[in-house]
């Protein structure tokens, strides 16, 4: 190791993640049926190019391979997601051959010495749920810890870290209020509701995991960002960073560390649509709050990019990123009045995000000393990534990707989570996003997020620079400055 390298902490984790529909393929074999992202990718101008999860990486008949792929790179551990459409079809009786698959990609991933991290819900809420009112209504919150506990009938003896939900803001607020995710629908009270059963069903899923076996991992995942406010000294602008505050962090963080949703969010809510606010009311039943705000070992930290905002519109607004279709114009803000996102001169990746590792320090820091710390709650970097134009090179025969952005965006986040251990963070744990090239929910294949690209019309898949970066770090344990 040089004189310059900066260690991690000692058994800090490594890994890379992915999720079932965005690479599994296989959408309708061995008795799986349709999830609402198999249904909502059908829908005229939902997706780019009208992509959908049929085959993706091809990824249920090429697990081997892609654990090998993972060994060869060193990873400690990988994050996939269980689809809940093929483990119960319908959301009904339990499918034996949808539980095997996941059986063999455990013991793959065993036999290679790579730790599962298993995530129970990426999104694919079966069809036939959704079609009962999925996440607007409480019985999905009972089916999802059916589900669970028939994952672990099957896994229990072989996964020690369980994820319940990743990023139910996407899941709740981005799919039912702004329409953009599956089921794309544009109601503040749907959205309010969706969160409040999310939550529900993740308390009920580890108070129950728990029960079974007291020495789980149990965990969840959120979306979380920073907010900073175009001028620190002007009220408005400072109340549109407590907007965004407070709908994308504290709506998820309160509930599950405090018990209790953020009141000033309510309040806002309130205002533009008080009948959301008296859905929750009615839809929140006594013990609810308990239910959720469970005691957790891991809190999943999702990060890709802060949020630079003002309560007037930027005289020159930062570049279209974020709209995938014409679909996409819902806002995904149940009281968002009044928010403006700012140019604020930093690099953006292909996705129109901004690259700003030192807010990942900021988040991890506020996280922990807020919330995580004084629960008895460790973090994790669950996903954190960019996507960029890659392009395929052939050197000596031998295919290149040439990502330097994406190497540099690599490097400056593993610095910034080792700032914020340096600084008494416990953060055990990183996941880069993605392991391979996948389908990109409303944006489809358009946008590649790998450290492994991958050739949709061969499924050939190459390392990019970033993945021998990676290996590079990984093998020393620690970055070079
Ligand atoms: C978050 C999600 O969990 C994942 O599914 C998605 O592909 C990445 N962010 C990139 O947008």
């Amino acid at each position: 190791m040089s004189d310059t390298a900066r260690p991690f902490p000692s058994g800090f984790l490594f890994g890379a993640a992915t999720a079932a529909y965005q690479i599994e393929g296989a959408a309708f074999e061995d008795g799986r049926t349709a999830s609402i992202w198999d249904t909502f990718s059908r829908e005229p101008g939902a997706v780019i190019n009208a992509d959908n999860g049929d085959v993706a990486c091809d990824h249920y008949h090429r697990f081997r391979d892609d654990v090998a792929l993972m060994k060869d790179l060193g990873l400690d551990t990988y994050r996939f997601s269980v689809s809940w459409a093929r483990v119960r079809p319908d959301g009904g009786a339990v499918n034996q051959k949808g539980l095997d698959f996941y059986k063999r990609l455990v013991d793959e991933l065993h036999g290679a010495g790579i730790l599962p991290w298993l995530t129970l819900y990426h999104w694919d809420l079966p069809q036939a749920l959704q079609d009962r009112g999925g996440w607007t209504v409480r019985e999905t919150s009972d089916l999802f810890t059916e589900y669970a506990l028939s994952v672990h009938d099957a896994l229990g003896d072989r996964v020690q870290n369980w994820t319940t939900l990743n990023e139910p803001w996407c899941s709740s607020f981005l799919s039912y209020t702004g329409g953009i995710h599956a089921p794309g629908h544009f109601s503040i009270t749907e959205g309010v509701l969706a969160a409040h059963h999310l939550l529900l069903g993740h308390g009920q899923v580890v108070r129950e995991l728990r029960a079974r076996d007291a020495s789980l991992d149990l965990g969840i995942t959120l979306n979380l960002t920073v907010a900073d406010p175009v001028d620190p000294s002007d009220a408005g602008d400072l109340d549109a960073a407590r907007r965004i505050d407070g709908q994308f962090n504290r709506w998820f963080l309160d509930p599950i560390f405090r018990g209790q949703y953020p009141a000033d969010i309510v309040a806002d809510i309130r205002a533009v649509d008080a009948g959301a606010i008296d859905a929750l009311d009615a839809a929140t039943l006594p013990g609810d709050l308990e239910t959720i705000a469970q005691p957790l070992q891991a809190l999943g930290v999702n990060y890709y990019h802060g949020e630079f905002v003002g309560a007037a519109p930027d005289p020159h607004p930062p570049v279209p990123g974020d709209a995938p279709t014409d679909r996409a114009t819902g806002s995904p803000w149940p009281a968002g009045v009044d928010i403006h996102w700012h140019e604020r001169g930093l690099p953006r990746t292909n996705m129109g995000w901004e690259v700003q590792p030192e807010g990942l320090t900021r988040l991890l820091q506020r996280v922990w000393t807020e919330y995580a710390q004084p629960a008895g709650t460790v973090l994790y970097v669950t996903e954190n990534g960019a996507a960029y134009d890659d392009e395929l090179v052939v050197e000596d025969g031998v295919g290149r990707v040439h990502d330097t952005e994406r190497v540099a965006f690599l490097r400056g986040h593993l610095g910034a989570i080792a700032d914020a251990a340096e600084s008494g963070v416990d953060v055990r744990g990183y996941f880069y996003w993605s392991l391979l090239d996948n389908f990109e929910w409303a944006w489809g294949y358009a946008k590649r997020f790998g450290i492994v690209r991958v050739d949709y019309d061969t499924q050939e898949r190459t390392a990019k620079d970033s993945a021998l970066e990676y290996r590079r770090v990984i093998a020393a344990r620690a970055i070079d400055v």
